[in-house]
């Protein structure tokens, strides 16, 4: 076990894990926090146009008001997603609203997107300069109606599309009433047609939930294709609480369920999306990693990219250049020498 395992996490989950939070980002916006980066060429590739050192990234929610966009590559991130950003400014839910469910080695949150909104995250992007490639993920405010989701989006992604490297469509948090419901066919196909019009050719990606049938992934799909978006972010937290062996007084908490319980959730969803999906449309793969085997494991069942959250909460500043250094150690057991071949690997 290293420092972090042995002697600053066990001190850092004894305070509020939203204070943690705080805490762990005003360090990291200093740039009190570092890693060293792990590097390999095996590691890099090129997707929907956009160079990547490595395919592991930080997902959406933390650095929620792009403020750290120039530190997260000295954690050895291949890349970020900064937001969810709404249109308008907005406090999210009451405290608390983020818990640890350690014996399951997950988080429940109910953030409910406290951020700053579009326009205050186009001025910092403006003045700010990221080594990495990032993506800008947006959701609809919670004073907006959901009949008017698309103009929240628009407005949004109108002030924040020059920025980054592809845009996220979040249609998929818990935390928003209602947001999940713009996952049905119609509404989907209405609000991805608006964004990619509105987007031109900038690789645009929709970020789905854990918690849909297989009927309604094929509905996503055909949306997905018929719409011209580039590809998935699969997935965000689940409603579900099965199998859990926290307390129930912890498990019960309203929110998004996240970390190992999502895993297999996630995969699932990947396996079919990368069924029925063509080749040429990308999935990041995200929900319950905490390993290179785990990262492993997402690119083998189609994964182009795969990102972390909770697992990176758990597994500290190390955990990304470990898990690489732990990927690439099993490609050269399995002899394998690239992304490429790897991906998909184990459907075939
Ligand atoms: C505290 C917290 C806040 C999150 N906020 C967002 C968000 O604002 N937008 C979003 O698309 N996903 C958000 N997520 C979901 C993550 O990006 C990710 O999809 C999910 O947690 C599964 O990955 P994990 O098991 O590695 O955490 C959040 C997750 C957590 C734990």
């Amino acid at each position: 076990m290293g420092f972090y395992e042995s002697i600053l996490r066990p001190l850092a989950f004894r305070l509020d894990p939203e204070t943690v939070h705080h805490l762990a980002f005003g360090l990291l916006e200093r740039g009190l926090i570092r890693s060293q980066a792990f590097t390999d060429l095996r590691l890099e590739q090129t997707v929907l146009g956009i160079r990547f050192p490595n395919p592991f990234g930080l997902a959406a929610g933390f650095d929620k008001d792009a403020r750290a966009i120039n530190h997260w590559h000295k954690l050895g991130f291949g890349f970020f997603e900064v937001g969810t950003i709404t249109q308008h400014a907005q406090p999210g839910n009451p405290k608390p609203r983020l818990f640890r469910l350690p014996a399951d080695r997950a988080l429940i949150n109910r953030f409910g997107f406290n951020n700053e909104g579009a326009e205050a995250a186009a001025k910092r992007l403006a003045g700010s300069n990221s080594p990495l490639p990032f993506g800008v993920n947006l959701g609809k405010s919670k004073v907006t109606p959901l009949e008017k989701a698309n103009d929240d989006y628009l407005a949004s992604l109108a002030l924040l599309k020059d920025f980054g490297s592809y845009v996220a469509i979040n249609v998929s948090s818990p935390n928003t009433p209602g947001l999940r419901g713009l996952q049905d066919k119609a509404p989907l196909l209405d609000l991805l047609h608006a964004v990619r019009g509105a987007l031109g050719s900038k690789p645009l990606l929709v970020k789905i939930a854990p918690d849909l049938e297989p009927s309604a992934l094929t509905d996503i799909v055909d949306v997905v294709i018929q719409t011209g978006v580039d590809g998935v972010i699969a997935t965000n937290t689940t409603l579900s609480r099965a199998g859990l062996k926290s307390p129930e007084s912890l498990s019960q908490e309203q929110g998004g369920l996240s970390g190992a319980p999502v895993r297999e959730k996630a995969n699932d969803v990947i396996r079919q999306l990368r069924t029925e999906l063509p080749t040429e449309k990308v999935i990041i793969g995200v929900g319950g990693v905490f390993n290179g085997d785990d990262v492993y494991e997402k690119i083998a069942l189609g994964c182009h990219l795969v990102q972390v959250y909770t697992g990176w909460i758990y597994g500290g500043p190390s955990m990304v250049p470990t898990a690489l250094r732990q990927l690439v150690a099993r490609m050269n057991r399995e002899g394998i020498y690239s992304l490429g071949e790897l991906r998909g690997s184990a459907l075939s």
